[in-house]
């Protein structure tokens, strides 16, 4: 039997890629091969959302050469985003690759593999939504439900528009037929993956008529299905959080109390330059709705420092818009132009990096101590974690995840997958310490 090795890099969207690669593979008869040295096809599923990801798969790539030398026979592929991104310039740059495609183009792997083709192949078009793959879940309890492709907003600094093409929604009857049977399956948790999620559902057409659909909707047609214990979704973007998405986190239960509102930057100035197409103040206005109907949510974000032309000034509305918001959670990154952005042809008021780094310095310190006061709102809570694996840290322990997205590590007896109430002690920033509790029932979702 062949076998294959798929290395993944990236976001959720290329997490859920990858399952459906090996899905994919698998049905051509291919096995997983856990160590790449024992594999016929080596994968790289790749990103290039920042240089850092571009680097980081490029220092991969030397192994793929080597094991290719001692065996020609060894098959190499790279797909996804940074493939995308560089097109046929894959060849031209590692000249030992056999086949490169775009994000979502997994059939086409398959037409390479089934092919009698000896030179290298390159699958770059982009195509409505993708038919249907068999996917090889990484955990049985949680699904990846992919809800749309693509990308219609025109963020300067962001390469995605471009490697994921047009936004095109799924059916909606595809979509919850497939948690259905996922939900059949055993499958208890979800995630809805989409580029812009909550943007979902307006541009469905039935027998050649618009039939729009929207994603509230979606999320009510989901918590109805029997089994679905938990829905997390990712990434919203705050043009579009509605009020009725935030009624659907008050009023679904299994919706969690998790929304990732990525703010960018928390000037005005900077986020016309970003073509984000809200300002401070409608951002602070969904985070006002947000604590109006669900006060104990966690939000979480993503914040970018050195965009060009960010000045000090600018910066500190940035600061200022973490402490008032005071986020679960951040994702902070430093700007890195990306190949045929608007923002890399920008030439004014580049940040100096040490100016960026020390900015971003600044907004760690602002970010972990306001996670950290939010997460004290935790302890004395019982909460209902879903168990992961042994903690990190000490491998006595289990981890595992709460409704609110919160990392947990506790003591106790559990196996992964199951969904136990667990006593919090202690929080941190970043995780919550407890003990599982064996008799009491979860007070908090
Ligand atoms: N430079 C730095 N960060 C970026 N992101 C997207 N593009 C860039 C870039 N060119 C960040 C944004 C986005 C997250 C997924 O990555 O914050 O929300
Ligand atoms: Fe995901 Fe964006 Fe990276 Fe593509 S470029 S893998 S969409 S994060």
């Amino acid at each position: 039997m062949k076998r294959y090795h798929v290395t993944t890099f990236g976001c959720q969207m290329n997490e859920h890629d990858s399952e459906r690669m090996k899905g994919m593979l698998e049905t051509l008869g291919y096995g997983e091969a856990p160590d790449p040295d024992d594999a016929d096809l080596l994968l790289f599923n790749t990103c290039s959302i920042r240089e850092s990801a571009d680097s980081r798969f490029v220092a991969h790539l030397g192994h793929a050469k080597r094991r290719k030398r001692e065996n020609p026979d060894v098959l190499i592929g790279v797909g996804g985003c940074w493939a995308q991104s560089v097109k046929d310039e894959v060849f031209q740059r590692f000249p030992f690759v056999d086949v490169a495609f775009g994000p979502g183009q997994i059939h086409k792997l398959a037409e390479f593999l089934t092919s009698d083709s000896l030179t290298a192949q390159g699958y770059f078009e982009f195509e409505d939504f993708p038919a249907q793959l068999p996917t090889k879940r990484a955990k049985d309890l949680h699904a990846w439900v992919q809800i749309s492709v693509g990308c219609n907003q025109r963020c300067s600094y962001c390469i995605v528009p471009s490697t994921r093409g047009r936004e095109s929604s799924r059916p909606f009857d595809v979509i919850v037929d497939e948690v259905r049977r996922q939900a059949a399956d055993g499958v208890r948790e979800i995630t809805l993956l989409g580029q812009n999620v909550n943007a979902y559902g307006r541009d469905l057409r039935v027998g050649g008529k618009a039939s729009p659909r929207t994603f509230a909707e979606l999320l009510h047609a989901v918590d109805a299905v029997d089994g679905i214990e938990r829905i997390r979704y990712t990434s919203p973007h705050p043009q579009d959080m509605k009020e009725d998405v935030i009624l659907a986190h008050r009023d679904l239960e299994s919706v969690c109390p998790h929304i990732h509102l990525p703010l960018q930057s928390g000037s005005s100035r900077i986020l016309k330059a970003m073509r984000r197409t809200y300002n401070r103040e409608r951002y602070l206005d969904r985070v006002a709705m947000i604590r109006e109907h669900v006060p104990d949510t966690a939000i979480t974000t993503d914040i970018i420092v050195g965009f060009p032309g960010e000045t000090e000034e600018d910066f500190e509305q940035t600061l200022q818009v973490c402490e008032e918001v005071g986020y679960d959670g951040a994702f902070t990154f430093i700007f890195s132009p990306r190949r045929g952005t608007e923002a890399a042809g920008m030439t004014e008021g580049l940040v100096p990096h040490p100016v960026k780094v020390e900015r971003m310095e600044r907004l760690v310190e602002v970010v972990q101590r306001r996670a950290h006061d939010r997460a004290q709102r935790f302890v004395g809570r019982t909460i209902d974690v879903h168990v992961e694996g042994p903690s990190r840290t000490d491998p006595s322990r289990l981890r595992g995840r709460s409704p609110h997205n919160k990392v947990v590590n506790f003591t106790g007896v559990a196996t992964p997958g199951e969904i136990v109430p667990v006593e919090i002690l202690a929080a941190t920033s970043q995780t919550l310490a407890g003990e599982a509790s064996l008799l009491a029932t979860a007070t908090a979702r």
